[in-house]
């Protein structure tokens, strides 16, 4: 799909429609659509009198042969409440507007932008909403629909207002585009997608991007003393990876802060020994979701070339119940040196993320964030609403990431990390145990476990388990991989 900056009146464009947005109010129908009605002799207007257009967030309405464009139909979407409205709003409106439309099987049609925010911030989101909107999860269907939205044009935006609206054009879909590498990823069932397969497909897009990539294969991973990580996979037959991908700024200076972005990757999880039930466990292809998350995120960050140099470490296992796999009880060194009672071996998304922060904190990452689908307590607690967030002693750290999810508008909620919660997971026979001795909390002992491997460095883990997959279609966005957190990472780190 092409988009592109439309100057030319939106009236003279012949295209399959055009998609303007309405507030909920007395008379949804004023500024752009007001003016978009006038020319086609109050249409819109008699609609809203009606009651049938109401502004009414994502509502849809759709008119063929409007009167006074060359459109061929014209697309009003609710866009809620005017001191609601934010990127968040735009971004769904524009995802809404093309699911609709391809649906309907435009080939192509005009995007009309509002005033309410600025000329590069509704650029981008649009850009977002539409690449975003676009994806679908049909790669392994033979016969495939032939709908297909080819090319967008954007329209509202002033001469004045046109290399922001480039500049936004050009950010929201990089970053889009790179949220949709990372769904692709995860969408991948686990039998076309094995560690080592997901390490060549972060060597490709490293390479393709410009970024340094190192994996680990099993040898060095036995030399480097992961036996966190070895412990998990010694269940299959797969064997492990450690997949490092590294952006550095052109005028990188010794001594500056390096961001370490540590994604969770198991391929599959069966919760190995500890197997999980049968029912819904076709989802656990998505448990390396955290892993795609960051990956997406250093291929955005290539495209972005922020300032600070980001190093990302992905551990990629599966989880299996196979003859050799580690048995409840076992006791694990972990690559930091500290011993680990695997209790439940359905706890191990902590462990591989245990050795990959060690890992991270050795190659001199000063600040980390981990993304992980850990735990199905944060689905209890936040369903799939918030991402939950926890906090190592650095707050400020936590804060910066908490104000990137709000401007990009990502909902996430920080959870408490009480010290009297780390008693919850002290070992009875070895340092440490992998899970909490049953006082619920599920998810914040699951955080306090990686905690211990991050010490004092400024670290932030993010529980994308509830949000990292959409059990339903929305009307912006296809069932499947939603590719959560990435804009709040890629905004972390472009501001730092
Ligand atoms: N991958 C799961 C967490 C998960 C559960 C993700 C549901 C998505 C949906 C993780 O490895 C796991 O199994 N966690 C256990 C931990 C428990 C044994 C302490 C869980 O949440 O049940
Ligand atoms: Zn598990
Ligand atoms: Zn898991």
């Amino acid at each position: 799909m092409q988009i592109t900056l439309e100057t030319k009146p939106y009236a003279t464009l012949e295209t399959d429609a055009l998609v303007t947005y309405v507030f909920e109010g007395d008379d949804p129908i004023t500024g752009r659509s007001a003016d978009v009605d006038k020319a086609g002799g109050g249409a819109l207007k008699k609609i809203a009198a009606s009651g049938e257009l109401t502004g009414k967030t994502l509502e849809l309405t759709l008119l063929h042969s409007p009167a006074g464009l060359k459109a061929a139909r014209l697309l009003v979407v609710g866009a809620g409440k005017k001191n609601q409205f934010n990127v968040a709003a735009l971004r769904k409106i524009a995802g809404a507007a093309l699911r609709l439309l391809k649906a309907k099987s435009a080939k192509n049609f005009a995007f009309l932008a509002g005033e309410e925010l600025s000329v590069e911030d509704a650029a981008q989101a649009i850009a977002e909403g539409l690449n975003t909107g676009d994806f679908e999860t049909d790669k392994y269907k033979t016969e495939k629909k032939d709908k297909k939205i080819e090319s967008v044009s954007l329209v509202g935006f002033s001469d004045a207002g046109k290399a922001n609206a480039e500049q936004g054009l050009r950010r929201g879909s990089i970053i889009a585009e790179s949220q949709n590498f990372a769904r692709d990823l995860i969408n991948e069932p686990s039998n076309k997608l094995t560690p080592r397969v997901l390490a060549e497909k972060a060597q490709a897009m490293a390479k393709e991007s410009g970024l340094a990539v190192d994996v680990l294969e099993e040898k060095k991973i036995e030399e480097l003393k992961m036996g966190a990580l070895l412990s998990v996979a010694q269940g299959g037959p797969e064997p492990p990876r450690m997949i490092v991908v590294t952006y550095t700024p052109a005028n990188a200076k010794p001594g500056a802060p390096v961001i370490g972005l540590v994604g969770k990757a198991v391929t599959f999880d069966t919760g190995g020994i500890s197997i999980k039930p049968a029912d819904g466990m076709e989802k656990m292809k998505y448990d390396m979701a955290g892993g795609a998350t960051m990956l997406g995120a250093m291929r955005a960050l290539a495209g972005l070339k922020p300032n600070v140099k980001v190093i990302c470490v992905v551990p990629a296992t599966e989880n299996m119940p196979g003859g050799t796999a580690q048995k409840p009880g076992d006791i694990q060194t972990a690559m930091s040196g500290k011993t680990i009672e695997v209790l439940n071996t359905d706890a191990e998304g902590r462990l591989i993320i245990a050795d990959a922060i060690t890992y991270a904190k050795q190659l001199g990452v000063t600040h980390i964030v981990d993304a992980a689908t850990l735990t199905g307590a944060i689905v209890v607690a936040l369903a799939n609403v918030n991402v939950g967030v926890f906090s190592g002693a650095d707050q400020t750290w936590t804060d910066k990431l908490l104000a990137s999810a709000k401007a990009v508008g990502e909902k996430m909620w920080q959870l408490p990390m009480d010290d009297e919660y780390r008693e919850f997971i002290k070992g009875s026979f070895a340092d440490i145990q992998n899970i909490g001795s049953g006082k619920g909390g599920g998810s914040i002992t699951g955080a306090w476990f990686i905690r211990e491997f991050a010490g004092d460095t400024p670290w932030i883990h993010l529980d994308i388990a509830g949000t990292a997959w959409n059990d339903d279609a929305k009307p912006w966005l296809a069932k499947g991989p939603t590719g959560v957190a990435l804009r709040t990472l890629v905004h972390l780190v472009s501001t730092f």
